[in-house]
């Protein structure tokens, strides 16, 4: 049940932390390195004011969000998250049943604990709801690769999302950092059993893939592409140039790589580059409808929530979910009016000021 002392989507974490046992909780709280990036996320954040307008006209204030020609009710995403059943049995289902009945979107990682046909059957039909993505990383066997893609398109997911900042072996070696074993039950169902990783750096780099890469896989799907996990505005132009849909200005919320910058402070620098080419998105560390407000007026056309959304599904399931997501439109809507942006594109960098941390 949801906890009564929870009021924003930041109390779930000690809640899940207390629900959880010490192996989930080292797998869903790991970070890399000395969590550098993880805390720089929420500095940037609160590196920044937002200057609100008094007394213009905010009556007919929604919070519509437009994106690769689909329009839902709330500019939020689920992020892509990994094993969910690690948090609780209902697992994804219980996260994508809640995210479409808070008209949210929610991208399913390849990485899940069931099946993406499973995951996708009961909230298909319902009308109202969020885009429903899949999220796949480039796997060493292209042919298993594709076969994901043609369950992705046959389940009716709407969106590819191909994560690029985290090869699915490096992710591994977080997760031992962490003392993390997958208890029996629980399995990356949708990935075909792995052989040994390969043992050294240079065997690694084999498998690393590249922009052709990218280019094989426009031309193998006719869904929209979302690449995830670009932090460098250069690396957002080539993929503007390979017919990439969207980009989601993402650092995997500091789990992959410690020391790379906030995505707060380069996803303007990636639209500046941009110039408009692309819609963006954007992760890490949003954790108030303040904090959604300042990436839409820094560029962004939808914000993915991560964290959150595991430590609400451990505490409460799906009624978690949907309370967290819930709670993060309401924080939206009230910040919306308070700043006289009546919609999602009224917000533009005007709404901002940078207040240095600690911001007083
Ligand atoms: C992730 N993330 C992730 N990303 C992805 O593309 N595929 C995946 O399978 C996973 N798995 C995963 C597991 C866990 C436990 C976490 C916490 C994160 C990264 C995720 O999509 C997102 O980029 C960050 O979590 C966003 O940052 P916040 O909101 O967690 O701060």
């Amino acid at each position: 049940q949801i906890p009564p002392d929870v009021f924003s989507a930041g109390d779930y974490e000690a809640h899940a932390r207390r629900a959880l046992d010490a192996n989930a909780w080292a797998y869903f709280s790991s970070h890399a390195g000395d969590g550098l990036t993880l805390r720089a996320n929420r500095a940037a954040w609160d590196g920044l004011a937002l200057l609100p307008r008094v007394l213009r006209p905010v009556q007919g204030l929604g919070t519509a969000c437009t994106l690769l020609g689909r329009e839902w009710p709330s500019p939020l995403l689920v992020a892509p998250m990994a094993l969910q059943r690690l948090a609780h049995p209902d697992g994804e289902l219980a996260t994508a049943v809640a995210a479409s009945a808070q008209g949210a979107g929610m991208v399913v990682s390849c990485e899940a604990s069931l099946l993406l046909e499973d995951v996708a059957a009961p909230v298909r039909g319902n009308a109202g709801r969020g885009p429903l993505w899949f999220q796949l990383h480039f796997l060493p066997d292209r042919g298993a690769m594709l076969e994901l893609v043609r369950r992705a398109e046959a389940a009716g997911y709407e969106a590819l999302v191909v994560t690029v900042d985290a090869a699915v072996r490096a992710a591994r070696g977080a997760e031992q950092r962490a003392g993390f074993r997958l208890p029996p039950g629980i399995a990356r169902v949708n990935l075909p059993p792995q052989g040994p990783a390969p043992s050294d750096l240079r065997g690694l780099l084999s498998q690393a893939p590249g922009w052709d890469d990218l280019g094989w896989l426009r031309g193998q799907t006719r869904l929209p592409l979302v690449l995830k996990g670009v932090l460098h505005p250069q690396d957002a132009c080539e993929a503007a140039a390979l017919g990439v849909d969207a980009i989601v200005v993402s650092n995997h919320g500091g789990r992959t790589l410690d020391g790379v910058p906030a995505t707060a402070v380069m996803l303007p620098r990636v639209a500046d580059a941009l110039g408009g080419r692309l819609p963006l998105l954007v992760d890490g560390g949003i954790r108030h409808g303040t904090d959604v407000l300042k990436a839409l007026a820094l560029g962004a056309r939808a914000v993915l929530v991560g964290r959150p959304v595991l430590w609400a599904l451990a505490t409460a399931g799906a009624a978690g979910v949907a309370h967290v997501l819930r709670l993060l439109h309401d924080e939206l809507e009230i910040v919306m009016a308070r700043c006289g942006c009546s919609a999602p594109d009224q917000a533009g960098p005007g709404l901002l000021v940078p207040a240095p941390p600690p911001f007083p």
